[in-house]
């Protein structure tokens, strides 16, 4: 060995990581107080492993906004590393020939045997995976603050009957009953419950997955519409435009009982230092048990062409997966790890609960893709539905049955 070669040698021994230091840029839209927690424990992993982190956050809950900006760089030719993209949408980018091709990663990582089939799938385009998992969410969730309760005398709600109840008892008492924000997602993830709740599971899969005509326009989708409008007389008059978490602050600070939403909301609670069945409770959604609605946040890899740069964007699909980031992440996230072998006895009783209803509801129908988080159709489908619904939600003279007929034909439109 000369002496260069001795000295290159030396020099990476001493800095092992320097030869591979690279940049991950990542867009995500993970930018309230709890979210952001959870994103800077990636952001510290990957600058452990001597990367620089360029955090590309785009505000917006849901992420539509963030999607369009990530059209906007993609077409400019100048994509980030990678992207917060999820469900049937990593499709759609793997069929523009944009992501980058991890099997091999996947394949030391041991990822089809840590992970469920139900992800796996989704992260693979043409039979090699383009992304990597980061979580699972649970959309159909109830987060009560029991002390509100206690003063206005109502039970927690295990069907939509009762939902009803609680809802007239917490306004009786002056609370609002059901903190909301008036944006077209968040309408949307609400009417996902009750679709859910109403329908069931194999009839939700057949409207919003196989989106089914007959069941589009069914009694029972009627009857989803008409719990909405009945639903939107517990929402107070400031809820228009409101953002998800400071929805879910008015039930923290005790003005609100109740919010329907999916477990991203328990970070808001984690970062206020509320525990889990003590400060709040988290209950499926009411009628919906047996159901786990998942939203199985994933970033998705796009082609880079610097070298440096992809070895970077390895690691952090790496770090992805590692039981350590799995941990801490989906510990202030709200969500539970995606590995199957995951150690859940640091986690709180609502990711221990959520766990456990994930596991049942994957051996039967129970589990389902949720549609207002881009799980189960198209984004162009989602839009579709997310218009109809707000509409719906914002219109006092709206007719359920007429909003049915209307879901249908928005959808037969964009298909
Ligand atoms: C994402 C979550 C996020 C939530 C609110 C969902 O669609 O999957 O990660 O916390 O939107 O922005």
């Amino acid at each position: 060995m000369n002496a260069m070669n001795r000295l290159a040698l030396a020099i990476s021994l001493a800095f092992p990581l320097v030869g591979h230091a690279g940049e991950v840029e990542v867009l995500h839209w993970w930018t309230s107080g709890g979210e952001k927690r959870a994103a800077d424990t990636l952001q510290k992993l990957v600058e452990q492993k001597g990367h620089t982190w360029k955090d590309f956050a785009v505000a917006g809950g849901g992420g539509e906004a963030a999607m369009t900006v990530l059209k906007t760089r993609a077409v400019s030719g100048n994509p980030p590393s990678a992207a917060q993209i999820k469900g049937p949408d990593i499709q759609e980018w793997g069929e523009l020939g944009l992501l980058a091709d991890l099997d091999e990663v996947a394949e030391q990582g041991r990822w089809d045997e840590l992970l469920p089939r139900q992800v796996t799938e989704v992260m693979q385009y043409d039979g090699s995976y383009v992304a990597v998992p980061v979580n699972v969410h649970r959309v159909n969730w109830l987060w009560v603050n029991p002390e509100v309760f206690e003063k206005a005398g109502a039970q927690p709600p295990t069907t939509l009957d009762e939902l009803w109840a609680a809802a007239d008892r917490l306004q009786a008492a002056g609370y609002i009953a059901i903190a909301h924000g008036g944006q077209p997602w968040q309408d949307g993830t609400v009417f996902e419950d009750l679709a859910l709740s109403i329908l069931g599971p194999e009839d939700y899969h057949k409207a919003f997955v196989d989106l089914d005509e007959e069941v589009l326009t069914g009694d029972r989708m009627v009857q989803a519409f008409a719990a909405l409008k009945k639903l939107r007389s517990y929402v107070d008059a400031d809820a228009a435009g409101r953002d998800w978490n400071r929805a879910t602050g008015l039930v923290i600070d005790g003005k609100a009982g109740m919010q329907i939403m999916g477990d991203w909301a328990k970070s808001e609670w984690t970062a206020a230092n509320k525990k889990a069945g003590e400060d709040y409770q988290c209950l499926p959604f009411p009628g919906t048990q047996g159901s786990f609605a998942y939203n199985i946040d994933s970033l998705a890899m796009f082609k880079l062409s610097d070298e440096d740069d992809r070895k970077a964007q390895e690691d952090l699909a790496r770090t992805v997966i590692e039981p350590e980031f799995q941990q801490v992440f989906n510990q202030n996230k709200g969500s539970i790890p995606v590995r199957l072998d995951q150690d859940m006895s640091a986690f709180d009783s609502c990711a221990q609960k959520s766990m456990q209803d994930f596991k049942q509801a994957a051996q039967g129908e129970g589990l389902q893709p949720s549609l207002a988080h881009g799980m189960a159709a198209s984004s162009y489908v989602q839009g579709a539905v997310f218009d109809v619904v707000t509409n719906f939600f914002n219109d006092p003279n709206a007719d359920p049955q007429q909003a049915a007929r209307q879901l249908a034909a928005a959808i037969q439109a964009v298909q």
